[in-house]
């Protein structure tokens, strides 16, 4: 049975956090519509709030006045990397003493990929894995070269030059997604973006204080391309997502979708807070083996787990390298999202930094586990599309980056073709 209809994403997981944590230290009330309330972002909500951030709820809007005084706190950040290490920007140059820690996934996570740089701004804080203990101080501007493609560093070190005296300037040398240098300047902070040899620049000046916005969220495309995939790989299905963010940080995955032969319609192009949206439509089509690598792998890491399932269903054989990155994530998601699929009968195999994996392949009935891990939750939800068969265990995983998945995948199964 094929998917059919419309459906609007959730927020964007990644601009919610940053509407949240910046709206939560800037002067004023800050308005964010759309946001997405998934576990994850709610982690960094209640984070600003323990530190003395006021919250307040409406019919269609988050309001957050933000607090200029970090009030000593202990924070659980739950599963979620976004909010540990862009707080531990914040928290280095503030009033008091913070303890960062998180569930078992968190903990198990590499943190020493944010003390490193911190500590070049004179912040004192310890904790190569959570739990993280920072005791907050005066720090001073630095320049830093990003050793990892990683957003989370970037932000993290730009969150800290707010705090610090003098100029911070981060280098990318490999572009990872920029919602944090878009968003600052939407709450009042210069940034100046250069282009140079060895990566891009990205600099502003401290100490410097945020003044409230507003931000409305788009849908967001991580989300999304569980749709995109099930579309793709289901039989004459055609589904439409609504208001999805277009950043080209972030659209890797759709680019890879065309890239092996499905089809792809993207309109009603627009722009909303320094952010590219549209509609975005896939339909069933066969699909092509691929090689991904290199400079495309940060702007679709987080759907890799789905470009394994489309390659189980594509003719010949894809490669996917340069990902070891996916080793580090909520879980290693190259062991298991490797062990799950290879349990469907795929032809899979792990690299250090990647996979292969040979199709077509029928997929099997089997019970597979999330492994406590979201994306492979949704992931192997999707793959129950093709073979109704197969039974997904720890499903509930989703709560954290899209509570109502159940629903708009249910929604879609009793969608009418048109
Ligand atoms: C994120 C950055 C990425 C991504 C994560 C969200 C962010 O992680 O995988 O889901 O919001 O900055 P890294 O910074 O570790 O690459």
């Amino acid at each position: 049975m094929g998917l059919n209809g419309t459906v609007q994403v959730p927020g964007d997981k990644s601009i919610t956090h940053r509407a949240f944590l910046f709206g939560g230290i800037a002067s004023g009330t800050t308005r964010v519509r759309n946001a997405l309330e998934g576990a994850d972002c709610l982690a960094s909500l209640q984070a600003m709030q323990s530190l003395g951030a006021k919250v307040e709820r409406t019919a269609d809007e988050i309001r957050i006045t933000g607090t200029d005084t970090l009030q000593e706190a202990t924070i659980d950040c739950g599963n979620s990397g976004t909010t540990i290490r862009l707080l531990s920007g914040i928290l280095a140059g503030g009033e008091a003493s913070y303890t960062l820690d998180g569930d078992d996934s968190l903990r198990r996570r590499p943190m020493k990929r944010i003390l490193e740089p911190l500590t070049l701004f004179g912040a004192k804080l310890d904790g190569e894995t959570a739990p993280i203990h920072i005791t907050g101080t005066p720090l001073v501007g630095t320049t830093y070269t990003l050793p990892v493609a990683s957003a989370q560093v970037k932000s993290a070190v730009l969150l800290a030059g707010l705090y610090a005296n003098g100029e911070t300037t981060v280098i990318e040398p490999v572009l990872s997604r920029d919602h944090t240098e878009r968003m600052l300047p939407q709450f009042g902070i210069d940034i100046s973006i250069d282009d140079f040899e060895d990566g891009r620049h990205i600099r502003l000046q401290g100490p410097a204080r945020l003044r409230a916005t507003a931000i409305d969220v788009p849908g967001d495309p991580s989300s999304a391309a569980f749709w995109w995939t099930a579309a793709v790989i289901g039989q004459e299905s055609r589904i439409t997502t609504t208001h999805v963010l277009m950043n080209p940080t972030r659209v890797g995955f759709l680019q890879t979708l065309r890239q092996m032969g499905a089809s792809v319609e993207i309109t009603n192009r627009s722009e909303t807070g320094g952010e590219e949206t549209a509609d975005v439509t896939v339909e069933t089509t066969a699909l092509q083996a691929i090689t991904v690598e290199g400079e495309q792998i940060p702007s679709l890491i987080d759907e890799i787990p789905l470009l394994a399932l489309l390659a189980t269903q594509a003719e010949g054989r894809t490669v996917i390298r340069d990902a070891e990155e996916l080793r580090v994530k909520e879980t290693d998601r190259i062991e298991t999202v490797v062990a799950a699929l290879k349990r469907l009968g795929a032809h899979i195999e792990a690299t250090d930094d990647g996979m292969i994996i040979e199709g077509p392949t029928p997929l099997q009935a089997a019970d597979v586990d999330s492994a406590g891990d979201h994306r492979l939750a949704m992931m192997l939800t999707i793959a129950t599309t093709i073979n109704p068969e197969i039974t997904v265990h720890g499903r509930e995983v989703v709560e954290v980056s899209y509570p109502t998945f159940y629903d708009d995948l249910k929604k879609l199964q009793s969608g009418i073709p048109e």
